[in-house]
């Protein structure tokens, strides 16, 4: 008998989950922003508010989106704000570049817009800001455009474009991949030019938090050394994190499979190792955040640059990928990292929110469909704003690389009520969750998403092939509850306080 136990110190909580460890991220890349959630305003083919899909928009509004990055990613960096305001008519058409795709932007989903529908969802904005083809002044003009209470030329130009009142936009990126697509900078040309870009931000908004670009270890050691001469100029530090050894999209092998939750599972250590190397410049007491920018499975059929793990690129190449189970179950295991460093690491984004690479909602034409990483989301929900809680499990069986078999994260919401999410990892065991009686406990409510097989995906025809399902939770306060979790399978239960 597979018994797995769980042990939950709720009376020793980590730290807050923040909303921010809930982002997502919104290029204009592909269907992402354009078409996937920008129809326009004029759109007569699809039901829309103010320019955005609605079926679109309802799905994200109740995922939820605590918090939207945009307009990139590598977008970003060829990004001039000015295009995307004013009259929609008289805006410029430039060409949209990201990621070796040209294509034709007529920037009708601009800042007003963006801003717009972050307020309507209830996602705090994160803009990312030009550094390799911008300015510092353009960037501050952007930051005054957006923020500035003071009767100025640019607030006035926001409030003829229908936004009387500053927007407030906390979160800055000063450039995105700035040691790549970004401008191709070493680390140390980025570390002083970001000085000088966050100084003169400061100047016209000194409240906002700004994200400094980061890489992997060695670029991370140079730009903190540099930064710690000024440490008020720097709140996040940025790093991405893509899952690339999964193999193809849906026919992966089963080492393949366990290959992609290790990876998954390694974004922790990432995060750790990168805050390490803040520590040792700033000090045991930084408020240097870690961010994880941009996080999600990256599968070969959407990758640009070649066949890597058994697939071959689309071509075109549209960077899009079948989501299955397996990629909701990895983003589980990433989400139990992140509240564990919930201390340290401060954002967290989703690549990307509609139609691109890691996407919980997909369109095609009319048709639009939730992915199992969706669902996932919708089903972590209780941890938004919650305690992380410290959780010890016992599992018997492991997965072939050695990993327990199953995982676990729980938190305590203001309420009382004690939320648990639990991944069954492995390909083919079942276990028995037992969980202590959590003395307040009532009744518990659980929710389980699995399906025959891990390769399986929504799609346009079968939109509802993998929902969540209510799971059945045996036991009482008193001696404890089972729970029977079926291989490659996520499972959150609430316990709502007495
Ligand atoms: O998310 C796609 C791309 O991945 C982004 O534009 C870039 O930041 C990263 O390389």
């Amino acid at each position: 008998m597979n018994n797995v136990t769980i042990a939950i110190q709720v009376d020793s909580p980590i730290g807050t989950i923040s909303p921010r460890l809930y982002g997502h991220f919104a290029e204009h890349l592909g269907r992402c922003c354009y078409d996937g959630l920008w129809v326009g305003a004029d759109c007569d083919a699809m039901p829309h508010e103010n320019g955005v899909r609605a079926d679109v928009l309802e799905a994200l509004a109740a995922m939820p989106v605590p918090m939207l990055r945009w307009p990139g990613g590598c977008y970003a960096d060829h990004y001039h704000w000015r295009d995307g305001v004013g009259p929609s008519e008289s805006r410029p058409v430039r060409l949209g570049l990201s990621c070796g795709l040209q294509v034709q932007d007529d920037n009708s989903l601009g800042t007003d817009e963006f801003l717009t529908f972050c307020a309507r969802i209830g996602a705090e904005p994160y803009l990312a800001g030009n550094m390799g083809s911008g300015t510092p002044q353009e960037l501050c003009d952007w930051v005054e455009y957006c923020n500035s209470a003071v009767d100025t030329t640019l607030a006035r130009e926001r409030a003829a474009n229908g936004a009387e009142k500053p927007y407030g936009v906390k979160l800055w990126g000063v450039g995105n991949e700035n040691w790549g697509c970004g401008g191709n900078y070493d680390a140390e040309t980025y570390a002083k030019e970001y000085i000088r870009y966050a100084t003169m931000l400061q100047h016209v908004a000194p409240d906002i938090e700004m994200v400094a670009c980061g890489q992997e270890d060695e670029w991370n050691k140079t730009l903190v050394k540099i930064l710690k001469r000024i440490p008020s100029l720097v709140q996040h530090i940025s790093i991405h994190q893509y899952w690339l050894k999964g193999g193809p999209e849906t026919g992966f092998s089963d080492e393949q499979y366990y290959a992609l939750i290790a990876e998954a599972a390694a974004t922790e250590e990432f995060i750790t190792r990168t805050e390490k190397i803040i520590r040792a410049e700033f000090g045991e007491d930084h408020k240097v955040g870690v961010a994880l920018d941009e996080w999600g499975v990256w599968h070969p059929e959407a990758r640009f640059w070649g066949d890597q793990g058994g697939a071959t690129p689309r071509e075109p190449i549209t960077y899009e990928q079948a989501g299955t189970l397996r990629d909701a179950l990895a983003a589980a295991v990433a989400l139990e990292g992140f509240h564990r460093q919930c201390n340290i690491l401060t954002l967290a984004n989703l690549a990307q929110i509609v139609n691109v690479l890691h996407a919980p909602v997909m369109t095609e034409g009319a048709r639009m469909w939730v992915t199992p990483t969706y669902h996932v989301l919708r089903m972590h929900a209780p941890h938004i704003g919650a305690q992380a809680l410290p959780v010890e499990v016992q599992s018997p069986v492991t997965t072939p690389d050695g990993a327990p078999a199953v995982s676990a994260t729980a938190s305590r919401a203001a309420n009382g009520s004690l939320a648990i999410t639990l991944v069954n990892r492995h390909l083919s065991e079942s276990a028995t969750i037992v969980l202590p009686g959590l003395s307040n406990a009532a009744v518990p409510s659980a929710q389980i998403l699995t399906a025959n097989d891990p390769r399986a995906a929504n799609g346009p025809e079968t939109p509802n092939s993998i929902v969540p399902a209510p799971h059945a939770v045996e036991g009482d306060a008193e001696s404890g509850w089972r729970i029977i979790l079926p291989p490659h399978s996520v499972l959150s239960a609430v316990f709502s306080a007495e």
